[in-house]
Order: structure tokens, then sequence, then C-alpha cells
């Protein structure tokens, strides 16, 4: 079974698109004249990247009118920028983490059972399915009625059917997935570490710090000699999930006693800036998924890249260019990409824009006129890199254990592209493009592990593993905790689309 990890289940009164399209009918005068302006020779108003991409270099003056802005400095924002131009990963940076409008800055929530599924009594995987979709379904009932009444008080509130809720493999088998990745963690610890030092985890994206519950649970319970020697960091970029894992480590794991092991920082990876020259293991789960992804094109006849641009207009419309100066990180990704001995593109993302034969690129060329001579796109993980550049930097010592999205369903166009969804009156609407209004979307990248396997060891300098989501619960997990009473097991069958990459 392939699972799309999250579900954002929320519903908004007005859609984004008609939201866009009455923006775009109080197109000022001068909007329409810079429109004009730009050389592709026509020119559709709506975003149709499929369609139409434009040369920034054929409009450079233009282009470079509009000051270059980037996510960090946008932070500072309240209100969606205008008038500005930024590279694709800010665009998309700005649309997720934005601490004022940002799709994270909404309340976020990560579904947990009320408690364990007992899957001893639970017929077979159909069951399994029926009593989580049962589950689920309360769990947001409940929540939007409590979510009503707040918002019927207090006008100025979004209605709770605007909160994001998502489910992941930890909250669906807790404790289990938990004590999996526990057990991994010791025996790679006793192996290597002990009992010269501490075991020191930190983990990235706590989500609603029900991981950290677990492993610590299972320390403590199993080996408390190592237990009382344990220390457990988080780093989150959510500042409601970072006070939601504060208050589950007051109220729940008081009773466990786990609250003067743990750390709580309230910060994305992106800013972190202390090094940890200890060893230590670095816990992702689902995290890369969110890491925003530059765009390329190619030059369908030269294969030279280009770096995608969003430019947004007055009335906040978007345009995007394409730019052939590449930033430090693009360039790096691509040095990196082209001298990696076992890099092949992966079938599952698409179909990669070099690996496309000349006659193919020149038919579609023809067919869409307006794409300035340029390829399909490609996503590249730019921010993925960034992010290896910060592990090598200030966690030299550490191994890492982290787990996402091989592929997804229903993505945009392109190769490696994202999924960008919302939900309209309860119901999940994925869209073709990630240019949209900034706040409301997911924006849901696959990860190709392979790439990211090889690209961590050129970065890093360490050996690192892959394995799919099956192949670890296999060697790590207590299957006799998850079998249905048929023998099938929910734990092994679902996230068939996810992997693992580990040191
Ligand atoms: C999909 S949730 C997964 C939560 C948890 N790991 C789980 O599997 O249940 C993604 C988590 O990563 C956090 N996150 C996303 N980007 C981050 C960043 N740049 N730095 C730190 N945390 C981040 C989110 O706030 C959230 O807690």
């Amino acid at each position: 079974m392939l699972i799309k990890g999250r579900q954002a289940v929320f519903v908004r009164h007005q859609s984004t698109w008609s939201r866009l399209r009455n923006a775009t009918r109080k197109t000022s005068e001068k909007v329409n004249e810079t429109k004009q302006q730009l050389k592709s020779t026509q020119h559709d108003y709506s975003v149709r990247p499929q369609t139409y991409s434009h040369n920034a270099d054929d409009n450079k003056e233009l282009f470079e009118s509009f000051p270059l802005m980037n996510s960090r400095k946008l932070m500072r924002y309240k209100d969606r920028p205008r008038q500005v131009r930024m590279l694709s990963r800010d665009f998309m940076d700005d649309s997720l983490y934005n601490p004022n409008y940002g799709y994270f800055s909404k309340e976020v929530e990560i579904f947990t059972p009320s408690k364990p599924f007992s899957y001893n009594e639970i017929a077979n995987q159909d069951d399994f399915l029926q009593k989580w979709t049962q589950e689920y379904n309360q769990y947001r009932k409940r929540d939007d009625k409590g979510g009503e009444k707040t918002a019927a008080k207090d006008k100025l509130k979004a209605p709770s059917t605007s909160k994001q809720l998502w489910h992941t493999p930890t909250e669906l088998f807790k404790p289990y997935y938990g004590q999996a990745l526990a057990r991994y963690l010791l025996v790679n610890y006793k192996l290597s570490l002990y009992p010269y030092a501490d075991l020191v985890i930190y983990e990235m994206g706590g989500g609603n710090g029900t991981l950290m519950m677990n492993i610590l649970d299972y320390i403590r319970d199993t080996q408390p000699d190592v237990y009382s020697r344990t220390r457990y960091n988080i780093i989150e970029i959510s500042g409601n999930l970072a006070s939601k894992q504060e208050s589950n480590l007051n109220t729940q794991a008081e009773k466990g006693g786990h609250g003067n092991k743990v750390k709580i920082i309230n910060k994305s990876i992106f800013s972190w800036n202390q090094e940890v020259p200890e060893p230590c293991f670095f816990i992702g789960l689902e995290v890369f998924d969110n890491f925003a992804h530059d765009v390329i094109r190619y030059d369908n006849f030269t294969l030279q890249p280009y770096q995608g641009y969003v430019v947004i207009d007055g009335n906040g419309d978007f345009q995007e260019l394409y730019s052939s100066t590449l930033d430090p990180y693009a360039e790096e990704f691509l040095r990196l990409r082209e001298n990696l001995p076992d890099y092949t593109p992966s079938w599952e993302l698409g179909y990669h824009p070099l690996a496309q034969p000349a006659y193919l690129r020149r038919v579609k060329n023809a067919v869409w006129p307006f794409r300035g001579n340029f390829s399909d796109p490609e996503y590249i993980p730019t921010r993925y890199l960034e992010f290896l550049h910060v592990l090598k930097k200030y966690f030299p010592e550490h191994r890492i254990l982290t787990s996402d999205f091989t592929h997804l369903d229903q993505t945009i166009s392109g190769y490696n592209s994202p999924v960008v969804q919302t939900v309209l009156n309860g119901e999940m609407i994925p869209v073709d493009t990630y240019m949209v209004l900034q706040g409301f979307f997911d924006i849901l990248f696959p990860t190709d592990f392979d790439l990211a396997a090889q690209l961590y060891r050129k970065v890093c300098g360490k050996v690192v593993k892959t394995s799919t989501h099956r192949e670890f619960m296999e060697t790590w997990a207590e299957l006799d905790e998850t079998a249905t009473r048929t023998g099938e097991n929910p734990m092994l069958s679902f996230y068939q689309n996810a992997a693992f990459l580990h040191s």
C-alpha cells in the first residue's frame, strides 16, 4: 500500500483560485505594462509554467528592476511580498515557513491515536485500515467542533477547518515504530561508542514528541545503564509543535522521568550555529520532504542549465523566469552530480530532461513555443545539500538516521517534482504549480535516496546505507507486536514508498 504520509484536512471558505482570479481582475495599468514588456511575444495572465517560461537574460533590465529577496529576509514580513524576485527555493521556503503567513505557522497538527492499536485483536490489514480511518475521522471531527466554537467567538480567527492534520508512521505505529529505531540506536551505540561516550541524540523536526518519548521509554526499560547517560535534543522549526513537545514532556514524560534528559530547541536546522563536537545520532523523519528545491530548466539545444526565479508583481501575481547565472548551491549540486560515478535518474521520479533525446526536446519546443527553448523542469534538492553542509560543519561526529518518501502520487509536472496540495470542501485538491498563494499549500517532495546517499558520502565524507522502509523494519522491529491475527503486518506493508538513510 502506498501512503502519502500526510493529509491536510482543511477547508477554506474561499478557494485560492477564486482569490487569485479576483486579484488578477484588479490589474493596475502599471502591472499590465510590466507584463507586456516581457520578451516572450505572448503571455497569459494565469500562472501556467507548462506553457510559459521566460528567459531572465532576455528580460534582464526588467528582471533586475525587481529587488532580490530571500526567505530569511522575508521572515520579518507580516504580509506576502510584492514587487520582488527570489529563487524558487526561497519562494517555497517562504510559503512553507514564513512565521506570519507560512504553512507551518498555521495550526499544524499531527494525528495521534488515543492509544496504541492492539494488533492481536485486529483481524487483518483491512480491519486495521478501517479502525485507523475511524479513529482518524473521529479525531478530525472532535477537532473541528472545538475549533468552530473558538472561531465563532473570535471572528478574526481562522475556522478550525483550516487546521492541518497529518499522519506519520511514528504516530500510526506508536510505540513500536519508535522502539525499532531505539533498537537500531542501542545496537550501534553499544558496538561503537559504549562505554567511552554518552548516548547523545539530536532529532530534527520532532512533531508531537512521540518518537522522543517512545525511544526514551524503551531505553529506560531495556538498558537502564545506557539510559542514565542518554541525552535527547529536538531541533524544531515550528513554535506550535515545539510547545506541544514541551507540554507532552511535562505531562506524559514527567511520569517516566525523562524531563531532565530532553532539550527542545525551537529553531530551523538551517539556523543552527553551534558545534556539537561529541559523537551523536542525528534523526530526521519526514523532514526532507519539506526541504525546498530549486528549479532548473536546460536550454533545449545547448543543454546549458538555467535556474528558476519567481517574480512577484505589484498585484502579488507570479511569473517564473530562468537565469543562466546559477547560485552557489545549484552550481555545487550540478557539479557534484556530474561527477558521481553511480548516478542514474530514477524512473519513479519522472523523465529526466537530460535523458530525453534531442528530437523529443525539439518536438516539445514546437508544441510549447512560449517556453523560451527550455526543457521540462527538474527540481534539484539544494536545501538538502545545504543540510549536509550543516551536518558536516556542526555535527562532525554524527551518525545519521532519516526516513522519507521515495516517490509520491499526483506530483506537479517535471522531474523530481513535488505534490502541492490543499483541501477544499473536505476534499484533497492537488494543484499543478508551486506558485500558489503562499501559506495555504503543503509542498511535499520525494527523495531520491540513491542520490541522497551519494551526495552525503561526497559532502560528509562518511559511509551511509539506504534501506527500504520494509527492510529497515524487518531488521529492527519486533514484528510480533504489529502482526494482525492473519499474520498480515501493516507496519511492513504500509509506507512502501518510504526509505531510510542510515550510518
Ligand atoms: C511531517 S512532520 C514529521 C514529524 C515527526 N518527525 C513524525 O514523523 O511524526 C515534519 C516535522 O519537521 C519540522 N520541520 C520542518 N522543517 C524543519 C526545519 N528546517 N528545521 C527543523 N524542523 C523542521 C516540522 O515542524 C515538523 O515537526
